[in-house]
């Protein structure tokens, strides 16, 4: 592929080819030295316009450790803000002669349109609430470590998936490489439409968690909601915060995931988020690895001469 648009579209035999590269550069990552040259002399723009912690950072550090020269693009001080379009910004970004540039869009489908305007290779790093589909390998990465497979395991995907654009990813990945896949929430949060995907729909916690291997919470998406939901965060806790005693409803060694930033005491609690079951800071590390992976792969297939 010339670009990392969606998980749709990868054969589960290429995403867990990407899990082995990634699992590669787990193993780079630990070591005192880091620095790798398969991207020497090329250069990776992040253009970012939406907030991110994880991603953004995670992407340059994994395109630095590769070798290549890292431009993070400021949105916010840019000709944006002047009322440049995100085709005319993408245009002046590609007349720079960039190799990859790593975009992340509130607008569902902004990225493949950027795609098209450009010369070089495009990583979606979320886009609307369409796909995250590196946040999706990392996922899966970070569960096959943990579980040593994925066919056959039962994952929860638990909150607001009508927002989530991380939900439609890990959905698509994980059931590609064989696992069962539920999604739990109140009806509203639910797109309509969603048992179309082959999961199988909960509005209980405690029916849904029952036998789950794992159990993967989503942030209460506000900014998403334009007012049509405005839950009260603390009935909303009551029904669908993961806490001590909605976990014990899993299997006893269930592991407990959530993509980041979290709302403590809004989808999840302090003691589960930081117990001995949370996965959550290893997702973080599984993060850099992936996205070297996939800079790793992309750049295979970049030309090795400049078009006249
Ligand atoms: N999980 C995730 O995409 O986090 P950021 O929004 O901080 O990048």
């Amino acid at each position: 592929h010339r670009h990392l648009l969606g998980i749709e579209g990868l054969t589960p035999f290429e995403i867990a080819g990407l899990l082995d590269l990634a699992e590669e550069a787990v193993a780079v990552n630990r070591q005192v030295e880091k620095r790798r040259s398969s991207l020497r002399g090329r250069t990776q723009i992040n253009l970012f316009f939406e907030n991110s912690t994880r991603t953004q950072s995670s992407f340059e550090i994994a395109g630095k450790r590769l070798g290549a020269d890292v431009m993070n693009m400021s949105v916010a001080s840019s000709s944006i803000k002047k009322g440049e379009t995100l085709l005319d910004t993408a245009a002046t970004l590609n007349a720079m002669h960039p190799d990859l540039i790593v975009v992340r869009h509130h607008a569902a489908g902004a990225v493949h349109l950027l795609a098209r305007k450009v010369d070089c290779a495009v990583v979606n790093a979320g886009d609307g609430a369409h796909e995250h589909p590196t946040q999706a390998l990392l996922d899966a990465l970070t569960i096959r470590r943990n579980k040593g497979r994925i066919m056959g395991l039962i994952v929860a995907i638990c909150g607001d998936v009508l927002h989530s654009r991380v939900a439609r990813s890990n959905i698509i990945a994980l059931q590609a490489l064989g696992a069962r896949v539920r999604v739990i929430g109140p009806s509203t949060l639910l797109p309509r439409g969603i048992d179309r995907f082959g999961v199988e729909v909960f509005r209980d916690m405690r029916e849904g968690l029952k036998d789950a291997d794992i159990v993967m919470m989503l942030r209460l998406q506000l900014e998403r909601m334009n007012g049509s939901f405005v839950p009260s965060v603390k009935e909303y806790f009551h029904f669908y915060g993961l806490d001590a005693e909605k976990l014990s409803w899993a299997k006893p060694d269930a592991l407990v995931m959530h993509p980041g930033p979290m709302n403590r005491g809004v989808e999840i609690d302090s003691d589960v988020a930081d117990g001995a079951q949370s996965l959550i800071r290893e997702q973080v590390e599984m993060g850099v690895a992936v996205r070297m992976a996939v800079l790793e792969a992309l750049a295979r297939n970049l030309p090795n001469s400049v078009p006249a």
